[in-house]
């Protein structure tokens, strides 16, 4: 029951089925947030290097200097995929370990052969990667020329596509260009809450970076597809919404808006930057595939700043997570997937995130963790089978507790935590882990 009166939908029984053989199970990292060595062999710094290093951005002073180590522990990373029995691993690569001051002028070799080491172990593993080109660690080197806010970054991403292309591709058949822009353009440069921490100039990186994309697509497309035949697309992340109350039209209204990518154009607080013609035409179609971010839900009112806003909520009811914004509500999970079904057309959707955190002391016997997994599973599988939605992968973020951005490693979202007291930072694993095991070995539902 929610706390205006209204029932929760009528979603609580177990849906007992499977998804298709071919269905991809994955689990997530990003190299910021896991790989340590800030400045190993050559590696160029990142937007988030300075961030981290600048008092005040992140909680308790944290950084990713060390991060979970990942640089030199390949082995491990693995020996704890092949745990989960994963078919599919979802990392990024660091573009400025790649390309230290974020141009191909020169390609550091040692940086590269990182992602090699890593492709082969999961090579040897069976386990088929996931490649983010881009999770928020842009090269300092490009920040210092406006970084998203200045066009010339379209032509350096799609350089740095081509290094990986060329370097990776033969090895990479599912690659994400840009994971949830819609954050980095808003906590980036909208609220300067994230890296870089500038403020008001969400919309021009916005543009920025949907331009950067569609570069990034079409430049595999006509070069990299043919031979390598792999697919590409982007990651958006996206909360479910629902009115705070279901009877007050105003609420509703917020609550359609909250849904819609065009809702800025009720902004008049910032100049827009129009698309031309042209690239609306170059921009649009290029996606292989539908690949979302998930958390959670929001109950939506409206807000007049000048303009039409949505101000969001939660319901007191539901139960709460490590971080502020997520609260456990799995049944909108069923109701964004079949929304993004209805919307765009019923296009192939890659689940490239689902997680929970916690925080505070440890407590390996993570019930709540397994709780969400189990039930927001259960509600794709629903989504999958009884309303059609064209499900082909879903992916747990994270493999292991890591540097949460902002809230550096006060929030853990891991289905592995990392003893930060012990040097070795080893892997250890909550029950969740064997729980994420257990519905990829029965392919959904548990018996
Ligand atoms: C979205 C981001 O892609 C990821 O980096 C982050 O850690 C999780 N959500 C949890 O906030």
């Amino acid at each position: 029951m929610r706390d205006n009166g209204f029932p929760l939908p009528d979603d609580e029984k177990t849906l007992y089925g499977q998804f298709p053989k071919t269905f991809k199970w994955s689990t997530a990292s990003a190299a910021y947030q896991i790989e340590g060595s800030w400045r190993a062999h050559g590696k160029g710094l990142s937007i988030w290097d300075k961030f981290a290093h600048t008092p005040l951005r992140v909680s308790n002073s944290d950084n990713a200097d060390i991060a979970c180590d990942s640089y030199n522990k390949i082995d491990k990373d693995v020996e704890v995929l092949k745990r989960l029995k994963v078919s599919h691993y979802r990392f990024s690569v660091s573009w400025p370990r790649v390309l230290p001051d974020g141009t191909n002028n020169h390609i550091n070799e040692a940086g590269l052969n990182y992602y090699h080491r890593l492709l082969d172990a999961l090579e040897a593993a069976n386990i088929q990667p996931q490649v983010t080109l881009y999770h928020w660690d842009l090269p300092l080197a490009l920040q210092k020329v406006g970084g998203w806010e200045n066009e010339t970054i379209v032509h350096r991403f799609r350089d740095y596509a081509d290094v990986l292309f060329s370097r990776l591709g033969s090895r990479v058949k599912f690659w994400i260009t840009l994971n949830e822009p819609y954050i980095v353009a808003n906590l980036g440069y909208g609220y300067g809450t994230f890296a870089p921490g500038i403020v008001g100039k969400q919309y021009i990186a916005a543009h920025n970076l949907i331009k950067a994309h569609a570069e990034a697509w079409h430049l595999y497309n006509d070069k990299y597809r043919a031979t390598q035949g792999g697919l590409i697309s982007i990651t958006i992340n996206s909360d479910w919404v629902e009115p705070r109350s279901p009877y007050k039209q105003e609420d509703v209204d917020a609550a359609k808006r909250y849904l819609q990518v065009d809702r800025c154009k009720h902004q008049k607080s910032f100049p827009l930057p129009e698309f031309t013609p042209e690239e609306i035409k170059r921009i649009n179609g290029t996606h292989d595939y539908f690949g979302f971010n998930h958390y959670t839900t929001v109950l939506s009112f409206p807000v007049d700043l000048g303009n039409q806003g949505t101000g969001t909520t939660h319901d007191r009811t539901w139960i709460e997570s490590g971080s502020f914004w997520l609260k456990i509500t799995p049944f909108g999970f069923r109701k964004i997937l079949k929304f993004i079904k209805d919307e765009y057309g019923n296009p192939p959707v890659y689940v490239t995130e689902n997680g929970i955190s916690e925080r505070g002391a440890v407590d390996l016997n993570d019930i709540h963790r397994t709780h969400y997994y189990e039930n927001y599973i259960n509600q794709a599988l629903k989504a999958h089978v009884l309303d059609g939605v064209d499900l082909r992968g879903y992916t747990a973020w994270s493999l292991m507790d890591n540097f949460e951005w902002a809230a550096g490693y006060s929030e853990r979202f891991g289905l592995f935590f990392v003893n930060r007291s012990n040097p070795t930072l080893p892997r250890i694993p909550k029950n969740s882990a064997s729980r994420y095991a257990s519905i990829i070995t029965c392919n959904a539902h548990l018996l």
